[in-house]
């Protein structure tokens, strides 16, 4: 059997890159995808020094026509991908008295209106070839949280999303489900300590304290996740919000 393609959005660092990473030793080729080619090097570096096969490619997913030319050479350069993992995210997070236009839009666009073009564009490939997994990044955000009305909207919406790719691809073999974590140590929960103008050491064990397993997420914990969702085993599981966060969801 050929190598089987997967294509991870804002795969150059955190969440996306463990993904990344961890898809490569799952043995799919990997296509690290984040705003600029260079930013995925050491992503690509850390896949194929491990033996695994894997290339970086820059877009902008909330731009159609970006994304068109990153699937495009996926295609080209790896093959159909088959796998897609809907990452790519940013935090404007502001209270709704102060948000502005731009944070409103530019969260929307990456989140919503990302993983719309990049599902639009991969679920080509994944129909002509009677098979597919789609596993998009959620967030426990989703159910509300004070400063991110943007966010909090965008993560529920891509429930919405899943749900209803599961129902449109499930005839062609493709699965959609969406990973909700919690508290994950990467740079964006990092940026948010800062924001909040408090040490990460001290943002990270208030967090945990309240978590039931009495620990924060690293981004490993939802790289394993994602990949029983994009394998071949998880063929009967789809539509599904899978919540990584060390307890139930509130
Ligand atoms: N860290 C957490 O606690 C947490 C919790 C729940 C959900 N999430 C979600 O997980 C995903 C990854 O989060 P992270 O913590 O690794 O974030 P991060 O900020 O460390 O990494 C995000 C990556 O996405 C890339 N990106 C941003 N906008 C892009 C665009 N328009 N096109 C292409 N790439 C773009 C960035 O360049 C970056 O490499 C996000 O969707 C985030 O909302 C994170």
């Amino acid at each position: 059997m050929t190598q089987r393609v997967a294509i991870v959005t804002g795969a150059a660092r955190g969440i996306g890159a463990a993904i990344a990473r961890r898809l490569g030793a799952d043995g799919f080729a990997v296509a690290v995808l984040d705003l600029t080619a260079e930013s995925g090097a050491d992503t690509v570096a850390a896949i194929t020094d491990a033996g695994g096969r894997a290339a970086a490619v820059g877009a902008d997913v909330s731009d159609a026509g970006q994304v068109e030319a990153a699937v495009a050479a996926v295609a080209e350069k790896l093959g159909p991908p088959v796998v897609l993992v809907n990452n790519a995210g940013i935090l404007r997070d502001n209270l709704l008295f102060k948000m502005t236009d731009d944070d409103w839009d530019s969260v929307i666009g990456v989140h919503l209106r990302g993983a719309f073009l990049m599902t639009r564009a991969v679920q080509r490939f994944q129909t002509e070839q009677g098979y597919g997994r789609i596993v998009t990044l959620s967030s426990t955000s989703a159910l509300g949280n004070r400063g991110q009305v943007n966010y909090a909207t965008a993560k529920a919406g891509l429930q919405g999303f899943t749900k209803t790719v599961a129902i449109e691809l499930g005839k062609f073999g493709v699965t959609a489900n969406a990973i909700a974590p919690g508290f994950i140590e990467t740079e964006m929960t990092a940026a948010t300590a800062a924001r909040m103008k408090m040490a990460f050491e001290d943002f990270k064990a208030g967090a945990a304290a309240a978590i039931p397993v009495r620990r924060i997420g690293q981004p490993e914990d939802v790289a394993a996740v994602a990949s029983f969702l994009a394998s071949e085993e998880a063929g009967f599981v789809s539509g599904q919000v899978i919540y990584v966060a060390g307890g139930p969801q509130d």
